[in-house]
């Protein structure tokens, strides 16, 4: 690996705790304005600083993020089908060049194992690692999973060791039931997808067991942001993964931060 791809890497990757807390709002790119980014700076702007890495689309980074903010992107680079059509019928939608221009430290896009144009799509895994490499760019591929796969340890194994097999350099994937099989036969850091919003003593649950289990952070997205304290959960979040908090821990940052901001905000 040469130095610019070891160095992105680190910008996304915390060197220190081998770690990171990414979090996901480019959720629009398929759903429109998804529960909690119509306003996507608002949003967005105070869990910045708290964040390791932004994963989001040029269209957003372009028009809510302020081009001063430190932290790192990590650029959803895939599209196409609405959540109307056949989601598995991606391409690339954003160029490498574009990527540099926007001073991204990464680049993402989604595979569709298991789907009607699973092949297509891995097959432009494989050209954006390819381009993405030139420029020393890691590339975070993501483990779609189609409306009649089944989320379970077998299938997202599948999909990581894929992703990874065609030259991703880290993947996100979902939390599931053994998922430390998932982490044994993925020779990359894994990130864990959220999913839909759960409670949030539970999210922080799924992201202990992941990170027990062998995660290298999370990419996460509603089940912060559409949480009832977005930065309360960030903060819970980055106990569990850069510091290994207990679940109990974690959900007292989360709760002692609610209280406070109930304060200040009454
Ligand atoms: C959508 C994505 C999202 O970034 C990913 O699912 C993370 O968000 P969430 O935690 O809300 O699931 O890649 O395809």
């Amino acid at each position: 690996m040469d130095f610019g791809m070891k160095n992105r890497l680190s910008n996304i990757i915390n060197p220190k705790t081998g770690k990171t807390v990414m979090l996901a709002v480019d959720h629009g790119y398929f759903q429109g304005p998804t529960t909690g980014l119509k306003d996507l700076r608002k949003t967005v702007t105070p869990l910045l600083p708290l964040t390791d890495c932004l994963f989001i689309t040029r269209g957003m980074l372009r028009t809510s993020i302020d081009p001063r903010s430190a932290t790192p992107i990590c650029l959803r680079v895939s599209g196409g089908p609405s959540v109307l059509g056949e989601l598995s019928n991606e391409d690339i939608t954003t160029s490498i060049e574009e990527a540099i221009r926007l001073n991204a430290s990464g680049v993402g896009m989604s595979i569709f194992v298991g789907s009607k144009n699973e092949d297509r799509t891995i097959s432009n895994l494989g050209r954006l690692v390819n381009e993405a490499e030139r420029y020393g760019i890691p590339v975070l591929a993501i483990t779609a999973v189609g409306r009649e796969m089944v989320r379970d340890a077998r299938y997202l194994s599948l999909a990581c060791r894929i992703a990874a097999e065609i030259g991703a350099h880290f993947v996100k994937t979902y939390y599931c039931e053994d998922f430390y099989k998932i982490a044994e036969g993925c020779p990359v850091p894994i990130v864990m997808a959220g999913g839909k919003k759960i409670p949030e003593r539970d999210a922080l649950q799924m992201t202990f067991n992941a990170i027990k289990e062998g995660a290298s952070g999370v990419d996460m997205g509603r089940n912060i942001f559409q949480s009832d304290n977005p930065v309360g959960m960030v903060k819970a979040i980055r106990a569990i993964v850069h510091k290994g908090a207990s679940v109990d821990e974690a959900f007292e940052i989360y709760s002692k931060n609610k209280l406070s901001s109930q304060v200040v905000t009454e």
